[in-house]
């Protein structure tokens, strides 16, 4: 993303840097808690969303281009690998990509962000697949 002096804004500063990818993550599982669609999504969480809200935050800030804090803390991401146990099919990966849309509409007032955001988590959700259906 261009900042009009040939030097490149990363999405995480873009976006509104922490505090906004905070409010953002909030949402998504306040969505996936409260949406039918989701129903069977947050089924395959844990009762206690806590320590996954302050984890997703940490990995979007740093995919976004921020402080590599997720992995300092975590290691590699290997995000396909730590999702193998739990099935994920085109239902759950729409669920999860509802759940995001919903939170960037609340949290994210420039339409042209929240599409780059979108367009870019679409196929990472689709990599997650690992069951057929
Ligand atoms: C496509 C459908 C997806 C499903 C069904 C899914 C499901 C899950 C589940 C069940 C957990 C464990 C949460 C818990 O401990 O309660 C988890 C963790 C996590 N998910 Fe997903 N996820 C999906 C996509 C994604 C995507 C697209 C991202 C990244 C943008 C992502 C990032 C994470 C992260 C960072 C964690 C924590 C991993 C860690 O422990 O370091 N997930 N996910």
């Amino acid at each position: 993303m261009g900042d009009g002096t040939g030097g490149t804004v990363s999405l995480h500063d873009h976006i509104g840097g922490p505090a906004v990818i905070g409010k953002l993550v909030d949402a998504f599982y306040d969505q996936m808690d409260s949406l039918p669609e989701a129903r069977d999504l947050r089924a395959i969480h844990a009762p206690d969303l806590t320590e996954v809200r302050r984890v997703l935050t940490l990995y979007l800030i740093q995919w976004m281009g921020g402080p590599a804090d997720y992995s300092a803390e975590r290691g590699h991401p290997r995000l396909r690998a730590r999702h193998l146990g739990f099935q994920i099919g085109e239902a759950e990966r729409d669920a999860w990509l509802l759940c995001m849309k919903r939170a960037l509409d609340e949290t994210v007032p420039d339409a042209a962000t929240r599409h780059a955001v979108l367009q870019a988590l679409a196929p990472l959700a689709d990599w997650m697949r690992n069951k057929p259906g």
